[in-house]
């Protein structure tokens, strides 16, 4: 599956994850010295058998290359992507060496060997190859203090021996009530463009980030554990803004929430907040899931999984990764498909309805499943834009990684960082890789592609496993996502949107919705 593979070339002493300088910098330079020879002698990588290449870039002095690359990363001309293309551009290569933010002074090592292309970024799904723990957020990991002091699935890696019982406990929470999840998408959803359609109607326009939070929180709880959060005394309908917080205090040192630069700097990116300060908050979300999950705790325990460790486990998979991930990648379908104009609307209408017409009226499987186009859009929304956009992975052993045109060589211990947009928009592999391209993924051409969609940590022509980090929520959000399409096109002929930025994703707001004419 990786385009890696390990070697056996004899490579200078293996570099231990040391942060001198010095002794990083001699290093270094012997690698350089044995890469020119192995040039001079004509070796190439051992699998594609490609010229091999010394990594380029380089770190700058310590604490203040680090500097630099974070103030480049957030704040540079070209933003994140420019950050990424400019290096690109820059040493002529896909594969190079730099540092990734936070750094200073909450990272230990922020040095990287970063993998900007189709070829090389799948060696972060091998298992065999890389090390995931520990490595969910990146050069650094949250406190456990906010996640009630446990290690979460999601930094555990699949050697630990509570990564096959917590990611079982994870399928059973996504699959025991499965029935329930189309009918409670359509109940919420449906009332969701309800309202939308009112606020459109008073003020012209209507934010769908504001009500996707509160319907992506009330659909995950009602479907997955069959309770109403807003029904909860203790929650109300506090549930999205708690857990938003609690976000932010995981995931600060990565975003731009547009504060002055200096204080957003200093106060999120060189800092962590103190976990003290969300722990009420967390309590109280914390409290809803012991109840409401109640059934699915007693499964962990049958799994062997300590009701507690079990409890915090569904805490993260139902706040950060499904709320989280429905409140990027829900603007996100809806901003691609708005700006894909009215052609491409009326296509997805005729399939959706079609569809359902043939099915008794009803949404179902079989009715997505006749919903060729609808599947492609989702895909093609999760390659423009991957909501999760950077994966991690620790290099088990020397190694060489092979981008399209060279084979480089990594040392057991150095950090593999993969920028997932660069991948999954590589023209390489990808047509007018910049455009949305609704109907990309239909025929057998357009699947044939689908191995290289890797939103999810691997490939969307795999199956997530208790042997791997391909996320346990695949099937789910790729169902769920189709839901989303196929509810707009029952409802509108087609619709227009104004888009923006915001701190996690996108920011879309509805400025017309034209009701089903056929
Ligand atoms: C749009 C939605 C989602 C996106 C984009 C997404 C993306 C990802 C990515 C990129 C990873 C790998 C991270 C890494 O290790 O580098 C991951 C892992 C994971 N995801 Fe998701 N995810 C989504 C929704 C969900 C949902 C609904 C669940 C529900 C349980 C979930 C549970 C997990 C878990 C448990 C892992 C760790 C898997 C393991 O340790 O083997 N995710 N997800």
């Amino acid at each position: 599956m990786a385009t890696a593979t390990s070697i056996s070339i004899s490579f200078p002493a293996a570099r231990p994850s040391c942060h001198a300088h010095q002794r990083r910098q001699q290093t270094t330079t012997r690698a350089a010295a044995t890469v020119t020879d192995q040039q001079q002698q004509g070796v190439v990588s051992p699998k594609r058998r490609l010229p091999l290449r010394k990594v380029p870039g380089d770190y700058g002095p310590p604490l203040l290359g680090a500097l630099r690359d974070r103030a480049e990363f957030f704040y540079g001309p070209g933003g994140r992507d420019g950050f990424f293309t400019s290096r690109v551009r820059a040493h002529r290569s896909t594969v190079l060496r730099l540092n990734m933010p936070p750094g200073p002074f909450i990272a230990r090592d922020p040095r990287v060997i970063a993998l900007l292309d189709a070829a090389s970024f799948p060696v972060l799904f091998d298992a065999d190859l890389v090390d995931k723990t520990d490595l969910f957020t990146g050069t650094f990991m949250p406190s456990t203090d906010l996640t009630g002091g446990h290690r979460v699935l999601s930094f555990v890696d699949p050697s630990e021996p509570s990564h096959a019982p917590l990611k079982s406990l994870l399928f059973h929470l996504l699959a025991h009530r499965k029935q329930h999840v189309v009918p409670t998408f359509r109940e919420v959803y449906g009332d969701l463009f309800g309202v939308m359609e009112n606020e459109l109607a008073r003020a012209g326009k209507a934010d769908f980030g504001q009500y996707n939070d509160a319907a992506a929180f009330g659909f995950l709880c009602k479907a997955l554990l069959g309770r109403d959060p807003e029904e909860d005394a203790a929650l109300g309908a506090d549930g999205p803004k708690l857990v938003m917080k609690w976000v932010v205090f995981q995931l600060g040192p990565l975003l731009r929430l547009g504060l002055p630069r200096l204080l957003e700097d200093t106060l999120l990116h060189s800092f962590r907040l103190p976990p003290a300060l969300v722990k009420k908050d967390y309590d109280r979300l914390a409290a809803f899931f012991r109840d409401a999950a109640r059934p699915v705790i007693d499964e962990g325990e049958r799994l062997g999984v300590a009701r507690d460790e079990a409890l915090h486990n569904i805490v993260f998979a139902m706040c950060f990764n499904s709320f989280g991930g429905m409140k990027i990648l829900f603007p996100s379908i809806v901003k691609w498909l708005g700006r894909a104009g009215a052609k491409a609307h009326g296509r997805l209408a005729t399939e959706v309805r079609n569809a359902v017409r043939a099915h008794g009226g009803e949404v179902t499987m079989r009715a997505l499943a006749e919903m060729p186009l609808v599947k492609s859009a989702v895909y093609e929304a999760l390659r423009i834009e991957p909501p999760v956009p950077m994966q991690y992975g620790r290099a088990k052993r020397d190694m060489v990684v092979e981008s399209h045109d060279y084979g480089y060589e990594v040392r057991k211990g150095e950090l593999l960082f993969g920028y997932q947009p660069m991948a999954t928009k590589d023209p390489r592999v990808f047509n007018r890789a910049e455009e949305y391209v609704p109907d990309r993924f239909l025929g057998e051409d357009g699947e044939r592609l689908l191995r290289h969609v890797v939103w999810s940590n691997g490939p969307e022509t795999a199956a997530p496993t208790l042997r791997d980090k391909q996320c346990a929520g695949k099937d789910f959000v790729v169902l769920i996502a189709r839901l989303l399409v196929a509810e707009i096109f029952l409802r509108y002929d087609s619709f227009d949107v104004q888009v923006g930025n915001s701190a996690l994703g996108s920011s879309v707001t509805i400025t017309s919705l034209k009701k089903a004419t056929f």
